[in-house]
Parts: C-alpha cells; sequence; structure tokens
C-alpha cells in the first residue's frame, strides 16, 4: 500500500492544489490531504472551515478516496510515521517555490527518511496562489476563476464588487 500525504495551509484551497490533490491520487493507493497552521502567515480561514472546503471541492471535483486531516501541532514527519506515508507530495509553479520547498524536503527526509515528490503545475493555475486569492478577494475582485466552487461561494457569497 502506497500512501502519500499532501501537505499546506490552503487558506484557501484553489484549483491548483485541487489539481495537484488529484493527480497524487491517481500516482498512490491512499492520500492524505493534511491542513497545516504556519504561524508565518496571516490566517485567512480557520482550519476547520479549510477542512470542510477542501471536502467540499473533491466531492464536487469527484476525487474519491482522499482524506482531509489537520494537524494543529507537531511535526509532518511523524503525521507520516503515524498514516504510514512514504511520501509527501506538494505543487510546484516556480523556481521560487521550488527554493522555498528544497530546504523543507531535505530536512523532512534527515528528519524521518520521508521523501518529497514535486508535481509541476499545470499552465493553466501556475500562477495562482492562496494569498493573491486573499487578497483579491478581500479587495471585491472576481476569484471564482482560480478556486473551486465551493471556496467562491464561502469567500464571496453575493459575488464579487467589481466583476
Ligand atoms: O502551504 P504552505 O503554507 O507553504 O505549507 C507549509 C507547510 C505545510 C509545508 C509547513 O507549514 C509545514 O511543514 N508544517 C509542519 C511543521 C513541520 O513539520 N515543520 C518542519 C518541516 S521542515
Amino acid at each position: 500500500m502506497r500512501i502519500a500525504v499532501v501537505p499546506g495551509s490552503f487558506d484557501p484551497v484553489t484549483l491548483g492544489h485541487l489539481d495537484v490533490i488529484g493527480r497524487t491520487a491517481r500516482l498512490f493507493d491512499r492520500v492524505h490531504v493534511l491542513v497545516t497552521h504556519n504561524p508565518g502567515k496571516q490566517a485567512l480561514l480557520e482550519v476547520d472551515e479549510r477542512v470542510r472546503l477542501i471536502r467540499e471541492s473533491l466531492a464536487e471535483a469527484g476525487v474519491d478516496g482522499v482524506e482531509v486531516d489537520s494537524l494543529s501541532s507537531g511535526l509532518l514527519v511523524d503525521y507520516c510515521r503515524k498514516v504510514g506515508a512514504e511520501a509527501l507530495v506538494k505543487g510546484l509553479r516556480s523556481s521560487t517555490d521550488a527554493a522555498y520547498e528544497t530546504p523543507m524536503a531535505m530536512v523532512n527526509r534527515d528528519l524521518a527518511g520521508v521523501e518529497t515528490l514535486f508535481l509541476v503545475a499545470q499552465p493553466a493555475t501556475s500562477h495562482v496562489s492562496s494569498s493573491l486569492i486573499r487578497q483579491v478577494a478581500a479587495l471585491g475582485g472576481d476569484i471564482a476563476p482560480y478556486v473551486p466552487r465551493a471556496v467562491a461561494a464561502a469567500l464571496q457569497p453575493e459575488g464579487p464588487v467589481r466583476g
């Protein structure tokens, strides 16, 4: 049984995340999406709300067999050990992502022998980030092209101010 963990802040989940999760589900027998709290980032959504939106988005996209969980404390690799995962999977959009992700991948392998696999983002979503979505939503712009329907409904229940 090959098990992978797809970790992230997912604040909120985007179409880019959904693509990476779906592609991971095709490569592994079981996938755990793990929502983490990143103290270095100003959060928009509560962790439980992020979990709910990921579950709804996966159901809407017809992606089966994916567990969605959250990590409030402790190391990512301890969660991997607990669920028997041998790999972390992350999306890579740019060389900036690679520079940010590479040291974490090395530390996670040093700590517990957990490998990190990178899936190259689709061109259609390679410019999409949760931080940009948060900013566009806060300023009333239309986020619908970048996020699952459940996320657009949660963040902009009355639609964009500027469409
Ligand atoms: O989506 P993000 O904010 O870039 O994801 C951040 C993530 C999940 C990679 C980071 O918050 C994380 O790894 N958290 C778990 C704590 C941990 O294990 N830290 C050591 C990793 S080197």
